[in-house]
Order: structure tokens, then C-alpha cells, then sequence
């Protein structure tokens, strides 16, 4: 029984990043992938600065590759990402466009991504980090132009595009109740309030082996009765390297909370790793010394998070 099977009977899927490298040049990633998870993500082919290199030159190639894959192993997938302050075209950060064709691009953007994958993707981050710990908006190209309406705006903007696909709010840190969460938790009130359509908050879920996620549940209920779901959308735990067996004991512990925490909500919907194998993972190269964050090994053998959270399932 894989992840992915285990997890439907309980009403979840069970996904994973995918890294379109990895997934078109190893057979073993490829296979993994396919048998293991019952849903995907694009770890960074639906971008902007990937779909649209030069501005009005779009490039689904990759992303439409990854829906064509997740279809033939009838996994869903959940697109990601629609607005971010990251990974945006130089075109775009660099072409010294005023606020008024900032707004017009950025609902371009959001119109002409979302009709390009109208009936294929099941939920999408509308916005991603837009919080800073505090609580307050981050100081981004969106905010500094657009002013805070934005948020609502991208949510209309999508819901435009393809009013059946589920529309998330997506961030890090907001897995426990705190600032930032709670300012998440304002926000998507207010916007229900107003009649945005807004369906999710996805919690990334981007963790060390000490990590405390005593709040999580309480934190995730919290969403569930306001009416939204909830999903964990970029799960993995990080740890300074070397391993040793204390810490891939307290990694399995970790991933184990946050997927106890989300099937103690009835309207977590999916539980997604950010990439399944320490051989190819974001973390070397984005938190200096840290490593094997994932739940198989280099050689694609479980580590004890694997097994954890089958005990889970
Ligand atoms: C990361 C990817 O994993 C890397 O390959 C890329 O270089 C940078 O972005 N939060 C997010 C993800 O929402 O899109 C990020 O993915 C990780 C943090």
C-alpha cells in the first residue's frame, strides 16, 4: 500500500513536489512519484517567471508535462503559484512599470494561467507569504503598487478564470497559532465577510527537527470553523547534517504532528511533502549545513518519517 492509497481511504491525498528534471532524466524518481503519491505539485514550473519568460511569451511546456503525468496516474494537482514576490520574470521586477500596468499585468497573469488550466487543477495558491512574522503585509512589488486590495483582487481575478477550481491562501510559520497566523485568520474572515472567493489556507509546513507544533490542530480547527479548508501544501523537516538516528527519530516525530493535526481536522484535505527524496531537495542549497529533510533517502530508502507516517494513515 502506498501513501497515496492509504491516505484515500481516509479521505486525503497524500502528494508530492515534483522537480521536472528529476522526473524526466530518473527512472527511479519517476516511478516513485507515480506509485507512491496520489496527487502533485509543481515545484516551480508554474512560476511566473516560468510560464512567461518574456512578457507575452507564455511557456507551458513543462507544467502542462506534469499535468499530462498526474492525469495518467490519476493524481490531482494543486497549482502553485499565482502571486508571490518570488521567482517573478526580470521583465517584470525590472521593466520600471507603473502601478496601473502592474495591476492590469498581474491580472493578465492570473486570467491567462488559470483559463490555461481550467478543469486540471484542483486547488490553486492564489497568494503565497504575504504576511511578515508580525502580522503584517510583507513589503512587496504588490502591496507597494497595488495597496492591499490585491489579495482580493487575486482571488476574483482566479475565481474569473475557473469559478470550480479551490482557492488557497498559502504561507510558512502559520502551522501553530501566532501573529502571523492570526493575521491570516483575520484576513480570510474579512474576505469571507465580503463574498471573496476564497476556499483554503494551505500551511507550507517547512520545519527543523525541533521544530514545536503544539498548536497545530488547535490552529487548523480554528480555519475549519470559519468555513475553509485546510491543506499541508510543502512538508518537509530539516535538520543540520550530519544525521544521526536522535534526529531522524525527532524528523519522523515532526512529520508525524502535522499529519496528525490534519486528519484531526475534517476539512484538511491533502497533506503534501516538498519532495520525497534527499537526493533532490531545495534544502542544501537555501539553509547553510542543513540536509536530509525528506522522507526516503538519497537511495530512495524510507527513513523512519516514512514509516511514522504510515502508521499514521
Ligand atoms: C522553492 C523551490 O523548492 C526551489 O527549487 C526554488 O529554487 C525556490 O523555491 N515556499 C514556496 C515554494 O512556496 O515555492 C518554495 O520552493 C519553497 C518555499
Amino acid at each position: 500500500q502506498s501513501l497515496g492509497s492509504l491516505a484515500k481511504r481516509l479521505d486525503l491525498r497524500f502528494a508530492t513536489a515534483v522537480d521536472m528534471a528529476a522526473l524526466a532524466d530518473d527512472a527511479a524518481y519517476r516511478q516513485k512519484v507515480a506509485s507512491e503519491f496520489s496527487g502533485v505539485t509543481a515545484e516551480n514550473v508554474m512560476k511566473w517567471e516560468v510560464l512567461e519568460p518574456q512578457r507575452g511569451v507564455y511557456d507551458w511546456e513543462q507544467a502542462d508535462r506534469l499535468v499530462a503525468f498526474a492525469r495518467e496516474n490519476r493524481q490531482t494537482v494543486r497549482g502553485h503559484v499565482l502571486v508571490w514576490h518570488n521567482q517573478l520574470p526580470a521583465w517584470l521586477t525590472e521593466g520600471n512599470f507603473s502601478s496601473q500596468e502592474l495591476r492590469a499585468l498581474l491580472r493578465r497573469h492570473i486570467h491567462e494561467t488559470v483559463r490555461h488550466f481550467r478543469g486540471k487543477v484542483w486547488h490553486w495558491d492564489v497568494v503565497n507569504e504575504a504576511f511578515n512574522e508580525d502580522g503584517t503585509l510583507r513589503d512587496t512589488i504588490w502591496l507597494r503598487n497595488l495597496g492591499p486590495g490585491y489579495i482580493a483582487d487575486a482571488f476574483r481575478w482566479a475565481h474569473e478564470a475557473d469559478p470550480r477550481v479551490r482557492l488557497y491562501y498559502n504561507d510558512y510559520n502559520i502551522e501553530n497559532v501566532n501573529a502571523k497566523s492570526d493575521a491570516v485568520y483575520d484576513l480570510v474572515r474579512s474576505l469571507r465577510a465580503q463574498g471573496v472567493p476564497i476556499h483554503g489556507v494551505g500551511v507550507q509546513g517547512h520545519h527543523t527537527v525541533g521544530s514545536d507544533l503544539a498548536s497545530m490542530q488547535r490552529n487548523l480547527q480554528r480555519f475549519d470553523d470559519l468555513g475553509v479548508e485546510t491543506s499541508v501544501t510543502e512538508a518537509d523537516v530539516r535538520m543540520v547534517m550530519p544525521a544521526d538516528a536522535t534526529k531522524l527519530q525527532a524528523q519522523a516525530n515532526v512529520y508525524s504532528t502535522m499529519l496528525e493535526s490534519c486528519l484531526a481536522t475534517p476539512r484538511c484535505t491533502s497533506f503534501t511533502v516538498w519532495g520525497f527524496t534527499d537526493k533532490y531537495s531545495w534544502v542544501p542549497g537555501w539553509f547553510d549545513g542543513e540536509g536530509a529533510a525528506n522522507i526516503l533517502d538519497e537511495n530512495f530508502q524510507p527513513k523512519p518519517a516514512y514509516h511514522a507516517l504510515r502508521t499514521d494513515l
